[in-house]
C-alpha cells in the first residue's frame, strides 16, 4: 500500500510527461543551443544562414530554435504556417525588433520610446507617402531622374563612338546598376541642388555608402562599432550629409521626406537612404544579369518594351502610368526577386500564448520570444517552385494572367513570393521599387544592345548576407553595351 502511495506521484508524471511529450499539442520546439555559451550557433548561421537552416529542417522538422548570440530564435519552415504567424501581428511584433536594431545601426535614438511621442504613428502615416495616388509624382519623378541619368552618362552617341570598338563599351554591371540607381533614386527622394539638375559629390556618397554597407552585417550581428575601424566615422559622415540647412536647399524634394522633421532627421534620413537603395540596387542588378543571360527573356520583355510603346503610343515620361501585373516584365522582376531575396521576418511575443500552427500541432510562446520566417526556404522549395535554382523569366505569368496558385502538400499556399516581408509591417517601398527597377530596365533594353563578355563564370549569389535582404553578387560581371541602331530617341522626351 505504501509502496503504491510513494509512486503515485512518478506513475503520475511519467504518464503526464508521456501525454506531454508524445500526444499533447503545445510543445516547446527542439533547441539547438551548440557549445559556445551566449554565441550559440551565431558563427554557423552567419557564415551561410540558408544553408544551417536547411540542415537543421532535415534534422528537426518544420520548427526549431536556434540560440544566435544571446536570442532564443524559433524558426517556421513551413509556408503553410506562415498565416497563423502573420495574421497576429499584435501578438508577434516586428517593431520591437526594428527598434532595438535600426536605431544601433544606422545611429539615432529609439522612436517607440516616451520621448518621442506620437512618433511611430507620423512614421506609420508618412509611408502612405510611397504608394496609392502618391505613386505616380514619385514614379513619373524617377523616370526623369533615370532618363538624366542615363542621357547625361551614357546615351552620348559622339561618346560612345569615340570609345572605340564599334561603339560597345564595357563596364561592371553591379557597378552601373549602383551608379544609376543611388543617383537617380536620390534625385527621387532627396531632391536636385538649388541651381543644378545633379549633386556634384554624388560619387563621395555613394563610396561611403557601400564602406557602411559592407560593415552593415556586423552591425546588425550587433557588433559594436567601436571595433569596425572607421565605419563610426563614415556614418558621420553619411548622417552629416542630410543635416537640415543642407537638405533645406534642395528642390524636387519628395513628400516623403519633406514631412519628415524631428529633431534625429539627419540621422532617419540616411536610415530611409540604406532602406530604399540597400536592397534596390541588387535587386536591380539581378533582373538586368538574368535578362542578359537569358536572351529568350531578353527578347520577350523587349517585345513588351516596344508594344506598350508602340501600340499605347506613350512617351517614355509616360510609362510611369503602365502598372500591369500580368506581363513578361512584372514576372521577370519576380522571378529574380524570388532567386536573389534572403530577408528574415522576425517578430517578438508580446505575451505568453500557444500559438497554433497545424490542425494538430501548436507551440508553446513566452513573451519576449522571437518567432522567424525564412522565406527563401520556401522560394527555393522544388515541391513549389519547379527546379528553383533555375531563372525562368514567365514563372510568374499564365494565360496572359499573372500566376498566383502554388502548392505545398497539395495545398494552396496564401503566401508564395515573399521579398518585401508579410502583414502590416511589409516593405511600404515595395511598389516604388518594383517599379524602378522596371522603369530602369525599360530604359535599359530600349536603348541599349546588351551582351555578357565572353569567358565568364556564371555569377553566384555571396551568402554572407543571407537573412539580410536582397543578396549581392559573389563577383561582380562585365557586360559590353552599345546603342541600339534604332534608339528611339523621340520617345526620350
Ligand atoms: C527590392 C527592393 C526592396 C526590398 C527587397 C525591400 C524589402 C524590405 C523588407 C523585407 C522589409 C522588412 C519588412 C518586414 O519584416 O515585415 C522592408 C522594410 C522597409 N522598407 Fe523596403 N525593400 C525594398 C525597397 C524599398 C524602397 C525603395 C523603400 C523606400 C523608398 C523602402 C522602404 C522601407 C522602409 C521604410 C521599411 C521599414 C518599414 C517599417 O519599419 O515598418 N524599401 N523592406
Amino acid at each position: 500500500m505504501c509502496f503504491f502511495l510513494s509512486t503515485y506521484p512518478f506513475i503520475y508524471l511519467s504518464i503526464y510527461l508521456s501525454i506531454y511529450l508524445c500526444i499533447s499539442p503545445v510543445q516547446p520546439p527542439p533547441l539547438i543551443k551548440g557549445w559556445i555559451p551566449y554565441i550559440g550557433k551565431a558563427l554557423e548561421f552567419g557564415k551561410d544562414a540558408h544553408k544551417f537552416l536547411e540542415e537543421y529542417k532535415k534534422k528537426h522538422g518544420d520548427i526549431f530554435t536556434v540560440l544566435i548570440a544571446g536570442k532564443y530564435m524559433t524558426f517556421i519552415m513551413n509556408p503553410l504556417m506562415y498565416p497563423n504567424i502573420i495574421k497576429r501581428g499584435k501578438q508577434l511584433d516586428f517593431h520591437e525588433f526594428s527598434n532595438q536594431v535600426a536605431p544601433r545601426t544606422f545611429g539615432y535614438p529609439p522612436v517607440f520610446s516616451s520621448k518621442f511621442p506620437g512618433m511611430p504613428d507620423q512614421i506609420k502615416r508618412s509611408f502612405h507617402l510611397l504608394q496609392g495616388d502618391n505613386l505616380t509624382p514619385l514614379s513619373k519623378s524617377m523616370m526623369g531622374n533615370l532618363l538624366l541619368v542615363f542621357k547625361q552618362d551614357h546615351l552620348d552617341k559622339r561618346q560612345m563612338e569615340d570609345s572605340g570598338e564599334g561603339g560597345w563599351r564595357t563596364d561592371s554591371m553591379c557597378e552601373f546598376c549602383s551608379k544609376v540607381m543611388f543617383e537617380a533614386t536620390f534625385l527621387t527622394l532627396y531632391g536636385k541642388p538649388a541651381s543644378k539638375r545633379r549633386h556634384s559629390s554624388m560619387e563621395t556618397l555613394r563610396e561611403d555608402f557601400i564602406e557602411f554597407d559592407k560593415k552593415f552585417p556586423l552591425l546588425i550581428a550587433r557588433i559594436p562599432i567601436w571595433l569596425l575601424g572607421r565605419t563610426k566615422a563614415i556614418r558621420e559622415k553619411l548622417i552629416n550629409y542630410f543635416l537640415p540647412q543642407r537638405v533645406s536647399c534642395w528642390s524636387n524634394t519628395s513628400q516623403f521626406i519633406t514631412r519628415r522633421v524631428d529633431p534625429s532627421s539627419c540621422a532617419h534620413h540616411f536610415a530611409i537612404l540604406w532602406a530604399s537603395v540597400g536592397n534596390t540596387i541588387p535587386a536591380t542588378f539581378w533582373a538586368m544579369y538574368h535578362l542578359v543571360s537569358h536572351p529568350e527573356a531578353l527578347e520577350a520583355v523587349r517585345q513588351e518594351i516596344h508594344k506598350v510603346l508602340n501600340v499605347h503610343v506613350f512617351t517614355l515620361k509616360q510609362l510611369f502610368t503602365w502598372r500591369q501585373t500580368h506581363t513578361p516584365v512584372e514576372s521577370a522582376v519576380n522571378e529574380s526577386l524570388r532567386h536573389s531575396s534572403s530577408s528574415m521576418n522576425i517578430r517578438v511575443a508580446q505575451e505568453d500564448f500557444s500559438l497554433p500552427l497545424e490542425a494538430e500541432q501548436s507551440v508553446a510562446v513566452r513573451k519576449g520570444d522571437i518567432i522567424t520566417l525564412y522565406p527563401r526556404s520556401m522560394h527555393m522549395d522544388p515541391e513549389i517552385y519547379d527546379q528553383p535554382e533555375m531563372y525562368r523569366y514567365d514563372r510568374f505569368v499564365q494565360d496572359g494572367r499573372q500566376k498566383t496558385d502554388f502548392y505545398k502538400d497539395g495545398q494552396r499556399l496564401k503566401y508564395y513570393c515573399m521579398p518585401f516581408g508579410s502583414g502590416a509591417t511589409m516593405c511600404p517601398g515595395r511598389y516604388f521599387a518594383i517599379n524602378e527597377i522596371k522603369q530602369f530596365l525599360f530604359l535599359l533594353l530600349l536603348h541599349f544592345d546588351l551582351q555578357l563578355v565572353e569567358g565568364q563564370p556564371k555569377v553566384t549569389l555571396d551568402t554572407s548576407r543571407a537573412g539580410l535582404g536582397i543578396l549581392l553578387p559573389a563577383k561582380d560581371v562585365r557586360f559590353r553595351y552599345r546603342l541600339h541602331s534604332c534608339c528611339p530617341t523621340e520617345h526620350a522626351q
